[in-house]
């Protein structure tokens, strides 16, 4: 085992964070700030970022430090669907029994968004993860679930969350309704040069090593080959300590990171 190898009193580099494995960037903290201002203006938020940057992280952490008495969060995480696909789920995520016909469907998710706000006081808040995948017509959809009342109150707060491709789609003509109400974005960016060194030493502390294992040209060979892409960041930080481990090298040096380069990062 090479996690006894080093003494690791558990996996180091985890896909499940938990809380203490967190890592608090700069991009980060940006995220969080436009999250904030959502919730204090409701309307559309949009956060994209590459695949693995910690997007889908980043919104349920945040979504899990909202009241639940003055939030109900409608997490959505498909890979494609159709309009009445998108609405079907949106009436479940509103523990409703969905209607068989769009209209109604429509009409069933207003009412019941209208409710929470008005009986229970608790703000809906929609997220669409992996949105760059939603169809044309899906997304077309959307604003029309923003405003169904004559007023000009927000029932409803939108978070899209998606590949960098749903900047280029969401800039289609057909999608000025729902782009004119985006009223806070953020592309999330790897961690910097400087940043991978502190998550290396902060991942390796949370999971019981106080030595940084990877020398110096391994953490910079680690930052070019994947730009500080947390998601890439743990393949490739693991795969690196388990060849080391079979070679009883006690530390990471850039003749194993490359190795591990090859197997990790296909
Ligand atoms: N701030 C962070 N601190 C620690 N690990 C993170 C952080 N952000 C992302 N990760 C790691 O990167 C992985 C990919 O993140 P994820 O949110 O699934 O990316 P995305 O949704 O952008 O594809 C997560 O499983 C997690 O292990
Ligand atoms: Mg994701």
């Amino acid at each position: 085992m090479w996690e006894s190898f080093f003494g690791f009193k558990k996996t180091p580099f985890s896909d499940s964070p938990d809380a203490k494995q967190l890592f608090a960037s700069a991009a980060w903290q940006q995220v969080k700030a436009r999250l904030d201002f959502l919730i204090q203006h409701p309307g559309v938020g949009l956060l994209t970022g590459e695949v693995g940057a910690g997007k889908s992280t980043a919104a349920r952490v945040f979504t899990a430090s909202l009241n639940p008495s003055l939030h109900k969060v409608l997490y959505l995480h498909f890979s494609c669907g159709t309009v009445l696909d998108l609405l079907r789920q949106i009436a479940l995520a509103l523990d409703l029994e969905p209607a068989h016909f769009r209209g109604d469907l429509v009409r069933q998710i207003a009412d019941a968004i209208t409710r929470l706000n008005q009986n229970k006081k608790q703000h809906p808040i929609l997220i669409c993860d992996e949105a760059h995948l939603l169809p044309h017509p899906a997304l077309e959809q959307l604003p029309l679930l923003l405003n169904f009342n004559m007023d000009s109150t927000r029932y409803l707060t939108l978070l899209l969350v998606g590949q960098p491709l749903l900047r280029r789609t969401l800039s289609l003509q057909m999608h000025e309704a729902l782009r004119q109400r985006i009223g806070t974005h953020y592309h999330l960016e790897g961690l910097t040069r400087e940043e991978l060194d502190a998550y290396l030493i902060q991942q390796l502390k949370a999971a019981g090593v106080t030595q940084l294992l990877f020398d110096d040209t391994a953490r910079q060979g680690l930052y070019q080959a994947t730009k500080g892409i947390p998601r890439k960041v743990n393949k490739l930080a693991m795969t690196a300590l388990r060849l080391a481990a079979q070679r009883k090298a006690q530390r990471v040096d850039e003749a194993v990171l490359l190795d591990a380069t090859a197997e990790a990062l296909l």
